[in-house]
């Protein structure tokens, strides 16, 4: 049996959580909108054409913003395809994902779905083959509340009041080759600078995120963030980071070691852009957006990424998740919290079909993925303080990593009512007894415990099983005072909520 010990202080605080890292990604990719969030004449279609099971399920996720309309596919987008009457909208060819793109779904669209969901909505403007001009006038088509010509557009269009979008990416991964009208970090941090001013000229409380690189593996990484933010940094909040986990090697502990490299990742984004602060000696921080991540791997062969014949509604990146994956992806929430000072806005990529949380059969039901369940839960019970935990625990060597905790941990604490919820993955293949001393923050009462478990790292949810791979009560778990101990089975994701003792039941 593994040893773990926690201990956490209620005045050790990295920082406040911000909700906006519970966001999901919407790309026009191409389920994930025809047959996912938009299907009009589902059975549980409402009278926008929204499938109510999938906004159902997208509640129950927790995501509190949504980003969108790409990925890749913004870099092709005219915003105008996709406003106004839908029958006069333009069929267009997708040469991100080599599919027809009808623009039934279009900004007013996804805004409605926003509202209707009560999630933030998160923009990215086309720096492909778009530019600083129409993402000026789409801000004014969005922020502006009227009495010019495109805040009268969306006007005409049934919109009166503006849609208030504070949240904007400047372009998607324009580092990649694969990008239609791939930059260089010098082309894109110009293009980029004169889009920021006069969409910042157009609507002054929006918060703009640069590209940062597509992901840590590219070889421009380092050289890229800086001169972009040598660009930017007076005229952004945040810079992006896209990571993509997998298991090419079907090795759990390689990749596990995925969730270290994130954790790399972020220290050396943000140290940077701390670098570009010094340069300036500015005391300005800018904020990390990890706006695209998940598990990827099984959906990617020519066949997942296009099909032949420039179809309407393929299935592409359809990824089906397995316990694996879902532990993997609890480990990921683990690091975004305990990077909480920096990390100030992600997105899990993607809501609904390609790489989605959520499973839909178009015409048919919706379901949960494996994944669908540690983020759910993080993003209901992880309000608050993230505490700085230190962590005493086993070591295993992974990946670039000789020594990587055995036990990954986070604890976050509501100030306000004075709740805890522990997260824990057990990346050990035996038990695990762990004991948290929490020092002045209790005495608790265990309120709600899970344990995410199955004895088959493959085993995945499906249209027929939906619930598989789902959480069950923890079995082994109890308070004493400020001690709380847990027995965490191998190889699981475990939660604790506890709450102040007065409050709640005794532990168990
Ligand atoms: O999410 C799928 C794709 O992955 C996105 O379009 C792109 O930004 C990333 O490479």
């Amino acid at each position: 049996m593994q040893q773990a010990r926690l201990i956490a202080d209620r005045d050790f605080i990295i920082a406040s959580l911000d909700r906006r890292v519970s966001g999901a990604f919407a790309e026009h990719l191409v389920r994930c909108i025809f047959g996912g969030m938009y299907e009009p004449g589902h059975p549980t279609a409402d009278a926008d054409g929204f499938r109510g099971d999938v906004l159902q399920l997208a509640k129950e996720l927790g995501i509190t913003t949504l980003r969108w309309p790409g990925g890749n596919f913004v870099s092709g987008y005219n915003w105008r395809d996709g406003v106004g009457p839908k029958a006069s909208r333009p069929s267009r060819l997708d040469l991100a994902w080599f599919s027809t793109e009808p623009n039934q779904f279009g900004t007013n669209e996804f805004i409605t779905w926003c509202r209707k969901a009560r999630v933030e909505p998160m923009m990215a403007i086309n720096l492909g083959s778009g530019g600083p001009d129409e993402a000026r006038q789409l801000m004014e088509y969005c922020n502006h509340p009227g009495g010019t010509e495109h805040s009268d557009l969306r006007i005409a269009h049934g919109y009166r009041e503006p849609h208030d979008v504070k949240l904007w990416c400047l372009g998607n991964e324009m580092d990649g080759p694969w990008q239609i009208c791939h930059k260089t970090a010098q082309e894109y941090g110009r293009t980029a600078l004169e889009a920021a001013k006069v969409m910042r000229w157009t609507s002054s409380e929006v918060r703009l995120i640069a590209c940062g690189s597509s992901y840590r593996e590219m070889p421009t990484f380092g050289a890229w963030e800086y001169e972009v933010l040598d660009h930017l940094f007076d005229h952004v909040e945040f810079i992006s980071l896209h990571q993509y986990f997998h298991n090419r090697s079907n090795d759990i502990n390689a990749f596990f070691s995925h969730i270290d490299k994130l954790e790399s990742y972020i220290t050396e984004v943000a140290a940077i852009a701390d670098a570009v602060a010094a340069k300036r000696r500015s005391p300005k921080r800018i904020m990390l957006s990890l706006d695209e991540w998940n598990v990827w791997y099984k959906a990617r062969t020519p066949d997942d990424l296009a099909k032949p014949g420039w179809p309407r509604a393929p299935k592409l990146l359809e990824e089906v998740y397995n316990f694996e994956d879902a532990l993997v992806v609890g480990g990921a929430l683990i690091t975004l919290m305990n990077h909480a000072d920096r990390v100030k806005a992600a997105c899990i990529a993607q809501l609904v079909n390609a790489i989605g949380a959520i499973m839909t059969e178009t015409g048919g039901p919706a379901w949960r993925q494996a994944i669908f369940h540690p983020f759910a839960q993080a993003s209901r019970l992880a309000r608050g303080n993230v505490l700085r935990l230190v962590t005493e625990c086993g070591t295993f060597a992974a990946g670039d990593h000789s020594a990587a905790p055995l036990l990954l941990a986070s604890a976050v604490h509501d100030p306000e009512s004075g709740a805890v919820s522990l997260f824990a993955l057990n990346r050990s293949q035996e038990p695990m007894a762990l004991s948290a001393d929490l020092r002045e923050l209790g005495p608790f009462a265990v309120a709600e415990c899970f344990e995410l478990k199955h004895a088959d790292l493959k085993a995945v949810n499906t249209r027929d099983r939906p619930d598989e791979v789902s959480p069950v009560r923890h079995g082994h778990c109890g308070v004493k005072g400020g001690e709380f101990s847990a027995v965490l089975k191998p190889l699981s994701w475990n939660v604790f909520a506890l709450k102040p003792a007065e409050f709640g039941p005794r532990g168990h």
